[in-house]
């Protein structure tokens, strides 16, 4: 069991606040995204509109973050960590934030140059503008495709970010490994 100062160091509460509302619409996108395949057209509409709101409010929350991020140092790794786990945590921290703004840019594009740049409505409260393109089909496939594909990138790393997390919690049993991003404070 690891007890040391380093070990019992916390992300501050907007970082941890930050980084459960993101993954929770992350979450969210992926269900939306995936329930919307083999829906009659309306009902798919409808939940792909959500989808896309919901995906401009991870990109606009990632810049937010990214912000506090830079301004806020986050605590120490633990020190009972090799030098190939920070390695790998810190590329896959990094990855994440790339595919966190990647991933809706695309998506972005994706509906820019399916629509012409319609404006993408975010919940019917106002609308968010689309990128200045022409309409374009095959445009909006390759995109597509690459959102799709990020996607599923995101979840290999998704499943690393978890897996590392539990890995210190029971195998290296450092209590703190999970505290560390809790919304609880003891
Ligand atoms: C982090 C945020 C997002 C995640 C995790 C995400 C995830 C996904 C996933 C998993 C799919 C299904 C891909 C497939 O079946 O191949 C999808 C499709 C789609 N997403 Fe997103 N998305 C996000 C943000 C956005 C945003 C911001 C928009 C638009 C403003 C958007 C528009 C679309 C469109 C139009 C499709 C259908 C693409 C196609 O069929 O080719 N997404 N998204």
């Amino acid at each position: 069991m690891n007890t040391n100062a380093t070990s019992a160091a916390r992300y501050s509460r907007g970082a941890v606040i930050l980084h459960w509302l993101i993954a929770l619409l992350i979450a969210v996108n992926f269900g939306l995204a995936w329930a919307s395949e083999d829906q009659p057209r309306q009902t798919a509409m409808q939940l792909m509109g959500n989808h896309k709101a919901i995906g401009i409010l991870i990109l606009l929350l990632t810049l937010v973050r990214i912000g506090w991020r830079l301004t806020h140092r986050p605590p120490p790794l633990a020190d009972n960590l090799s030098a190939w786990e920070v390695a790998l945590s810190k590329v896959t921290h990094v990855l994440l934030y790339v595919l966190m703004l990647a991933i809706p840019v695309l998506g972005w594009m994706t509906h820019s140059a399916f629509s012409g740049g319609q404006p993408v409505s975010m919940f019917g409260l106002f609308n968010w503008p689309g990128l200045p393109m022409q309409q374009s089909k095959d445009l909006a496939e390759s995109y597509g495709g690459g959102h799709g594909a990020l996607a599923t990138g995101m979840l290999f790393l998704l499943a690393l970010h978890v897996a590392g997390a539990l890995k210190h919690r029971i195998i290296d049993r450092d209590r703190n490994a999970l505290a560390r991003m809790s919304l609880r404070r003891s």
